[in-house]
């Protein structure tokens, strides 16, 4: 009954679409792929005139829902067809209520809340009118440098699927029909974290098995989760640009995955292809963009400018202009745009509702990694504290807590920690701000003396670290990743001034942090954190909650070891923490020898600082008991794997339980450790639970030699526990 229903909506939908082709000239069919930029416009005569032609067929950037509003009836009043616009806008982490950054939301491994998020991001942007954003950020990140790193899901492509997944679910609700839901867009389409040495937009060369088991699959997985479209990315990819990439956008999006959504190039990315060098003009960029399967073009023109021209030539079949105005109509079908394309926003939340906010707060503490907590300093008890001391440029900062691409985000909305602090902790604990920089990359140290001596005299000190918003996200890269302008010597200061130092970290990225880690005596990274930011944070300092959250990245130690991540492959000479040979102890004029040396820097070793997964607790997990239910199994059939957690803290608290398996051999070598699953669970102190995870054989496929799915009979090893360096250890084979 069901499926003939879905039949039906298909067969309507493809005949509603037909019969409005069949009625669009050429210069129709091309407006509606053609997105433009409105940024700030009011509706000029330029644009009704555009509009009412039918040049355009989708908005960027204007959320005043009357302006929105105005020009929707434009578009469906005044043009001969009368088909509505898609409205874009970067949704990318909350639209007023800020969420804390991607990479902050993918340390909570929370994939209900990614999609709590993302559905109350929705709603407030649909209030705007909005109804396609351009979210999840799917890039594999492992370089920290690079600015996007911030809104990635971080290193691992099984966590970022599932996260990515979540994030589809939430923006696009049960039906992208329901008043709230908005269209995902998967992006950039692909390869684009790689860009070398972390320097954004520069070239990607991803060998193909590299970017089939990694790069691609949480693309893949937001396929599968229905993301209506896809992003091409700015990157050169193997030498060719993936918005002219047939590869990436024919032969793998559409024929190998079925993906009947649409693409949409990046900002003046089909216009980029001519500065790559790829084209010699922009009627050739038009032309192997529209080929390579690039059914919209952003912000640039060269689709309006030449496409018609490159049919009348012969040059370009119009079936691929079809084929592109179809998935567009198909689009705005399935969002009732035809039904109703105006907002009403009083149908929608307010801005900032207490769920919004709530679901903001409950993230961000979620999102918020302990990474030290030497003597157990925390938490604080605020019934025996007489004074705090609260210092630094981030303290205090209600926009730059709420992280990296954030235009519509409302700075009012935050909170900020000090605020936080103040109310927890009430008139009776003495808390004394000291900014000591104007920001975060502020080098004058002029006020340092004083302010450490001021801060030695409270019972503790609170330091507010890290970047500035403007220091991560698109085009902000950095090549030196340690804490910005004087901070590490404030941090050195004021532990000079003897008091236990708490730091917190709001930043856009991974840092480096080994040239203070040994000052302070505890750290919470808190990246950047959003609007309830300083209510997670006071939340965690305090004890009402205990930390939960475990990196989605490696850390590394010095920024020379990047690229640095835990499912890298072997190597030949793999490293051991017992075969380091230290820079310090090489004689003078030693003999030229590798014997015996292996895969390690001689300054800084071969660990990172802190490992993917690692993230302490106020309670005190211990993993036992791990074992497998078989120790064969066949193809096709599940194996139960499964361990026991105990809580031998003193407070209930949430662990983040991690499955990684090791496939011992390979036609293609495989990583040294994979994260096949995770579980959170709540335990109280003293309490024990079995977590079981069931693998099945699907679950141990990759892509091979020749570039085919496959699973190989061997031997397996499996871990279960708090992080990727998991100890407790056992294995399975795999028969055929
Ligand atoms: C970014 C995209 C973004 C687009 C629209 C580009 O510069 O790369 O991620 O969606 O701008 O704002």
């Amino acid at each position: 009954m069901e499926n003939t229903s879905a039949l039906q909506l298909v067969r309507e939908t493809d005949d509603f679409v037909a019969s409005l082709i069949a009625q669009m000239d050429l210069a129709e069919k091309i407006g509606q792929m053609c997105q433009i930029d409105v940024a700030g416009e009011a509706l000029s005569e330029e644009l009704k005139a555009r509009l009412s032609a039918g040049e355009v067929g989708s908005i960027i950037n204007q959320v005043d829902v009357e302006l929105v509003n105005e020009i929707q009836r434009v578009a469906v009043e005044e043009s001969r067809l009368g088909i509505p616009l898609l409205i874009g806008r970067d949704v990318i982490h909350g639209f007023k209520t800020v969420l804390p950054i991607p990479i902050g939301q993918a340390a909570s491994w929370n994939r209900d809340l990614v999609e709590a998020g993302a559905r109350i991001s929705a709603l407030e942007a649909a209030r705007a009118g909005v109804n396609w954003t351009f979210a999840p950020m799917l890039d594999i990140a492992r370089d920290p440098r690079w600015g996007r790193v911030a809104e990635s899901f971080g290193e691992d492509p099984f966590l970022a699927s599932m996260l990515g997944a979540a994030m589809v679910s939430g923006f696009q609700g049960q039906s992208l029909r329901d008043n709230g839901s908005i269209a995902a867009c998967a992006k950039h389409f692909a390869g684009y974290g790689a860009a070398e040495s972390g320097r954004d937009y520069a070239t990607t060369n991803i060998p193909e098995n590299e970017l089939r088991n990694v790069y691609l699959q949480p693309f893949h997985a937001a396929v599968t989760a229905g993301a209506a479209t896809v992003m091409t990315s700015f990157g050169d990819l193997n030498g060719i640009p993936c918005t002219a990439n047939g590869f990436l956008l024919r032969q793998i999006l559409r024929e190998e995955w079925g993906f009947s959504g649409f693409v949409v190039s990046d900002w003046d990315s089909v216009f980029h292809l001519k500065v790559h060098g790829l084209t010699a003009d922009d009627a050739g960029s038009a032309l192997e963009a529209a080929q390579a399967g690039v059914d919209m073009e952003m912000a640039s023109t060269t689709y309006k400018q030449y496409l018609a021209q490159l049919v009348e030539q012969g040059k370009l079949s119009e079936s691929v202009i079809d084929q592109a105005v179809a998935r567009i109509l198909r689009l705005k079908l399935a969002l009732g745009l035809f039904e109703n394309p105006y907002t009403e926003p009083e149908a929608l939340p307010a801005y900032g509702n207490r769920q919004a906010l709530d679901v903001a707060r409950q993230t961000a503490r979620e999102s918020i990694v302990m990474l030290k907590n030497a003597e157990t300093l925390l938490p604080l008890s605020a019934n025996t504290l007489r004074s705090i001391a609260v210092v630094g440029p981030l303290a205090d900062a209600p926009y730059e807590q709420l992280g990296t691409w954030i235009f519509d985000g409302d700075s009012a909305l935050s909170v900020t920690p000090l605020e936080a602090i103040r109310r927890r902790v009430g008139p009776e604990v003495e808390v004394n701000f000291f900014q000591a920089m104007a920001t975060s990359r502020d080098r004058n140290t002029d006020a340092f003396e004083a302010v450490a001596e001021a801060a030695g005299q409270s019972d503790v000190v609170l330091m507010f670290l890290g970047e500035e918003s403007i220091l991560s996200g698109e085009a902000h890269c950095r090549a030196d990743i340690n804490l910005p302008g004087a901070q590490a010597e404030l941090v050195r200061k004021l532990k000079a001034a003897g008091k236990p130092i708490i730091a917190v970290i709001l930043a856009g990225r991974p840092l480096t942090l080994t040239n203070v880690i040994d000052e302070i005596d505890a750290l919470l990274f808190a990246w950047h954190p959003g609007t309830m930011g300083g209510e997670a944070i006071s939340d965690l300092l305090f004890g009402d909650f205990s930390p939960s959250g475990k990196l989605p990245v490696s850390f590394p130690r010095h920024v020379g070891q990047v690229p640095i991540y835990y499912n890298h492959k072997n190597s030949g000479k793999p490293p051991s923490d017992d075969a380091i040979v230290h820079i310090d102890d090489i004689d003078a004029n030693a003999t030229q020898t590798s014997l015996g040396m292996t895969a390690f820097h001689l300054d800084e070793g071969f660990r990172p600082l802190f490992p993917f997964g690692f993230g302490l607790s106020y309670a005190d997990f211990v993993y036992a008991n791990l074992s497998c239910d078989k120790q064969q199994v066949r193809l096709g059939e599940t194996l139960r794997i499964s361990a026991e957690v105990s809580n031998q803290g003193s407070c209930k608290a949430i662990e983040t339980v991690q499955l990684y398996i090791r496939d011992l051999v390979g036609n293609v070598t495989r990583p040294v450790r994979e994260l096949k699953g995770f579980r959170r669970i709540e335990l109280e102190p003293g309490q024990t639970e079995t977590v079981t995870f069931d693998l099945h054989t699907d679950d141990l496929a990759f892509f091979g030699r020749d570039q085919q799915r496959v699973i190989e009979a061997g031997e397996f090893r499996v871990w279960i526990g708090g992080s990727s360096e998991a100890e407790l250890e056992t294995g399975f084979s795999l028969i055929d």
